[in-house]
Order: structure tokens, then sequence, then C-alpha cells
């Protein structure tokens, strides 16, 4: 059959593209982290401690023989869910909830 043979013809010449494929291609980096990750983190939180995607994805290819893609994906992700530096606004002691209300100052300086 002509199609049969087609299929086939197609089958074999697309087979090689498709196994030399990265099988972490497309996972999106919560299925990464908790395949290949979560066993020694619990969480994506804290990973990235500040540091850029860049330096991070790098990080990730030299230790964890992550693949380009997958690294950028992987960091992209560790930044977005990075728990943010504390900082005063970030932690709102007992002084600042018991502090006498003040009043708005009014904005005019210099206008
Ligand atoms: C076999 C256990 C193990 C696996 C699996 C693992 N890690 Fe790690 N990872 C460690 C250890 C141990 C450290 C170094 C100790 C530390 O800094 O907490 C570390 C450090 C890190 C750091 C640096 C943290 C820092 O404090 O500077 C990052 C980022 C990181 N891992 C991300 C990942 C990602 C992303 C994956 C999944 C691709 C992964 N890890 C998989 C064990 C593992």
């Amino acid at each position: 059959m002509f199609l049969g043979t087609v299929a086939a013809a197609a089958a074999v010449l697309t087979t090689p593209f498709v196994s030399a494929q990265n099988l972490d291609a497309g996972k999106p980096p919560e299925k990464l982290f908790a395949d290949g990750c979560s066993a020694c983190h619990r969480s994506p939180r804290g990973l990235a401690k500040g540091r850029y995607a860049l330096t991070l994805s790098w990080f990730l290819q030299d230790h964890y023989s992550a693949g380009p893609d997958t690294a950028k994906a992987l960091a992209a992700y560790l930044v977005s869910v990075d728990t943010p530096p504390p900082g005063p606004a970030a932690k709102p002691g007992p002084k600042s909830a018991k502090s006498k209300p003040r009043p708005p100052k009014p904005a005019v300086q210099g206008q």
C-alpha cells in the first residue's frame, strides 16, 4: 500500500530526531524540580538566594548536568519562587504595630 509505505518511511525518517530530543524539553519547571530536585531539596524556595537566573543556570548546568534549556527554565523558576530578602518592610515587628498613629505628612516639598 502506498500510504502505508509513506507512513513507514516517515516514521523511519522522524524517529532519530525524536529519540535525540531532550526528554526534559517541554516539561514545566515545577515538574522538573519535582522529578529531579525534590529528593534533596524539599522546596524550590530559598535556593536562588538572590542570584540572577543566568548565573543560576550556569550553576545548574555545572552541578546537575542539566541541558542549557532545562537549566534556564529551572533557574527562572527558582528565581521566581525565591523568598525575597528580609527588608524593613518584610518584618512587621511589635514596635510598628503598636506605635502611635502618625498623621499623614503634607506633601508640599518645593512645589
Ligand atoms: C542528590 C541530592 C541533590 C539533588 C538531586 C539536587 N541537589 Fe541541589 N544541592 C544539593 C546539595 C547537597 C547542595 C549543597 C548544599 C546546599 O547548599 O544546600 C545543593 C545545592 C544547590 C543549590 C545552591 C544552593 C546554595 O545554597 O547556594 C541550588 C540552586 C540547587 N542545589 C538546585 C538544585 C536543582 C535545581 C536541582 C534539580 C535539577 C537539584 N539542586 C538537585 C543536593 C542535591
